[in-house]
């Protein structure tokens, strides 16, 4: 049950960014590092970033399923029922098998990670997520010779869900990573943020976070997770091959085509704040830019 206990202080009801520090110092006291487990100087990186408050983090979502409105999510993901939740992991595995959500915390290492969501219409947020590497889910069941591929899919539940009465995308949200990507040890399954379990509006009880890909790779609410040997089709692909393409690494360089992907504006920063400069890779350039070598990212977008 790691990361789903329920603590008596709501983060509504404090400044999170005080708060924050809090934790931070009473961490490095009890000797967990912040950001253990991120790789090298990575760490102190992304330990500087400064969250967004809980408040802009549950109250600005995309989760179509709910509604296409920035609040739709955080007005109507209650209706969700989140437990019991259990995930079907098949495919090119070892243990195949229908996981309760219990199983599949039971002796993981849930850790905080400080991420950028950079989402595809320009805008970004800094997160403290909480959640294990998705590797270690996968080694567990063992992944099999010849798995390629990760494919992942949403709870479709429509009497919980009332934007999935409209055909904006093919339900259920099915998303996909290339293995390695997957394996990756900055590809969590978060399952809360700020030492919370997950607000339903931000795919409880567990969710995918890749933080160097624009933010509809990061599905929700995750039901079943498949290894394959062929590339798995994913939502925004199949509603828009032109527009979305399988890897989505954020790019500055290439731009979408109705707009540039070169700045983006920072949710919570303030009216008078300007646009900053999109980073490769979303800041995740020294990580990750190995998995993409020799592969010419304006056709792969
Ligand atoms: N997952 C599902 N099932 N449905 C969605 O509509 N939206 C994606 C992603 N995961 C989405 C989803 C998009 S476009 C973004 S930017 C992020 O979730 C937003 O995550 P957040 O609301 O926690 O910030």
């Amino acid at each position: 049950m790691a990361g789903r206990y329920r603590s008596p202080l709501t983060w509504a009801d404090v400044t999170p960014k005080s708060l924050y520090m809090n934790r931070r110092q009473i961490m490095a006291g009890g000797g967990a590092m912040l950001g253990a487990g991120l790789i090298g100087g990575e760490a102190q990186a992304q330990g500087d970033l400064e969250p967004n408050t809980w408040e802009h983090i549950t109250t600005y979502n995309n989760f179509y399923e709910f509604g296409t409105g920035k609040t739709d999510p955080a007005e109507h993901a209650h209706r969700m029922t989140i437990e019991p939740w259990s995930i079907e992991i098949d495919g090119l595995v070892d243990n195949p098998g229908t996981y309760s959500f219990e199983q599949v915390m039971d002796g993981m290492t849930v850790e905080e990670r400080i991420y950028r969501l950079r989402c595809v219409e320009a805008w970004s947020m800094i997160v403290p997520w909480n959640g294990f590497e998705l590797a270690d889910l996968l080694n567990r069941v063992g992944v099999q010779d010849g798995a390629r591929y990760v494919a992942f899919e949403t709870l479709l539940r429509p009497e919980e869900m009332p934007g999935t009465r409209f055909p904006v995308l093919d339900w259920p949200y099915v998303e996909g990573l290339r293995l390695d990507e997957a394996m990756h040890p900055l590809t969590i399954m978060a399952t809360g943020i700020y030492g919370e379990p997950m607000p339903n509006q931000n795919g409880a009880p567990i969710r995918l976070v890749v933080p160097w890909k624009y933010g509809f790779k990061s599905i929700k609410s995750i039901v079943r997770m498949t290894l394959t040997a062929d590339e798995p089709p994913t939502s925004w692909n199949v509603a828009n091959a032109r527009e979305y393409g399988f890897y989505s690494n954020v790019n500055p360089n290439v731009d979408h085509p109705r707009w540039s992907q070169a700045t983006e504006r920072q949710i919570g920063a303030g009216i008078f704040a300007g646009r900053i400069p999109t980073l490769m890779f979303n800041g995740y350039e020294e990580e990750v830019a190995h998995l993409y070598e020799g592969m010419d990212l304006t056709v792969h977008y």
